[in-house]
């Protein structure tokens, strides 16, 4: 038998401005999805027959990077599916991970790479965000051009992305689940339309990119007030792009008296919001009282790994 894990994420600054080249930051979190493999005389998930609805993400890794022998296949994830933590990044990278192992030529940026692939074969369009979170760990910068720390360069279509390693302090964040997640396509394609139409919008993007820039000096300066204020105004600038919601701006709200700052992370438009806070209690009790699901996660954890 094989097992790997790999954990899941969030988006710290630059999401959806990165849509359009500006960077973007992306840490790991302590949460992580373990994949256990073993060969077998019939394809399982679970205890059950593989099935394509239940298992998109498995099955597409098995099918484009293993082959026909089947495989016995058991996830553990403590990610909440659909909360915006990269639980399907991590359930793939860490199937990813197993079966090299088995193929005894595990690497974590092969992971990354064909981790890439399946989530795009599974949804269409996305970007290497959640998939090179998770197989990296710790935190990553993907900016459109390379610099110092470059893990990888990631391209489809006209696309391009290049991954760069970046070094995160512990630090103790509370994600606030709102309860449900907002769909990234349409959000994204919003922001699209208001950005082809408005200028302003269009300085607002450039403003969360050189607000990235600054989140990714002082996070390296471990600078928790500084990383906070930003963090809020990234909030604000997306909430003006019109990717909030009511929930989440209350989630945010209810934190900030016990928090260096907060934000949503991820798409948006429901989804999670995260607090930077050394009053984890407090922060967790406001969510829950606003009607939010409280985690209390931390960073500067392994990427994916054979355990
Ligand atoms: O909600 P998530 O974790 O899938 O993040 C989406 C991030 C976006 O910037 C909105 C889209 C993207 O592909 O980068």
């Amino acid at each position: 038998m094989t097992i790997a894990s790999a954990p899941g994420k969030f988006i710290l600054f630059g999401e959806h401005a990165v849509v359009f080249g500006q960077p973007a930051i992306a840490v790991a979190i302590d949460l992580r999805c373990r994949t256990s493999l073993t060969r077998s005389n019939i394809g399982m998930m679970n205890g059950h027959p593989i099935s394509e609805a239940q298992s998109s993400y498995v099955g597409t890794a098995i099918r484009s990077y293993w082959g026909a022998e089947p495989l016995s296949v058991n996830i553990a994830s403590e990610i909440p599916s659909g909360s915006g933590l990269g639980s399907s990044a991590a359930v793939t990278c860490s199937t990813l991970a197993a079966l090299h192992q088995l193929k005894d030529d595990f690497s974590e940026e092969t992971v990354a790479r064909e981790g890439f692939e399946v989530e795009s074969q599974v949804q269409g369009r996305a970007s290497p965000t959640d998939t090179s979170t998770s197989s990296h760990g710790k935190g990553i910068f993907i900016g459109s051009e390379k610099g110092p720390g470059c893990l990888w360069e990631i391209s489809k279509d006209t696309r391009r992305w290049f991954v760069h390693h970046l070094d995160v302090p512990k630090l103790s964040v509370v994600v606030g689940y709102s309860g449900h997640k907002g769909a990234t396509g349409p959000l994204v394609a919003k922001v699209k339309r208001y950005v082809d139409r408005s200028s302003f919008a269009r300085d607002i993007i450039e403003e969360i990119g050189a607000l990235t820039l600054e989140g990714a000096k002082l996070l390296k300066a471990n600078d928790r007030s500084g990383l906070g204020s930003l963090m809020t105004k990234n909030h604000k600038l997306l909430a003006i792009l019109g990717v909030s919601s009511p929930q989440i701006d209350k989630l945010v709200q209810a934190s900030l008296p016990y928090s260096y700052g907060a934000k949503l992370t991820g798409a948006g438009g429901g989804g999670s919001m995260i607090a930077l806070t050394d009053k984890v209690e407090k922060v967790c009790e406001a969510i829950k009282l606003r009607g939010g699901v409280p985690y209390v996660v931390h960073t500067g954890v392994e990427g994916v790994k054979v355990e």
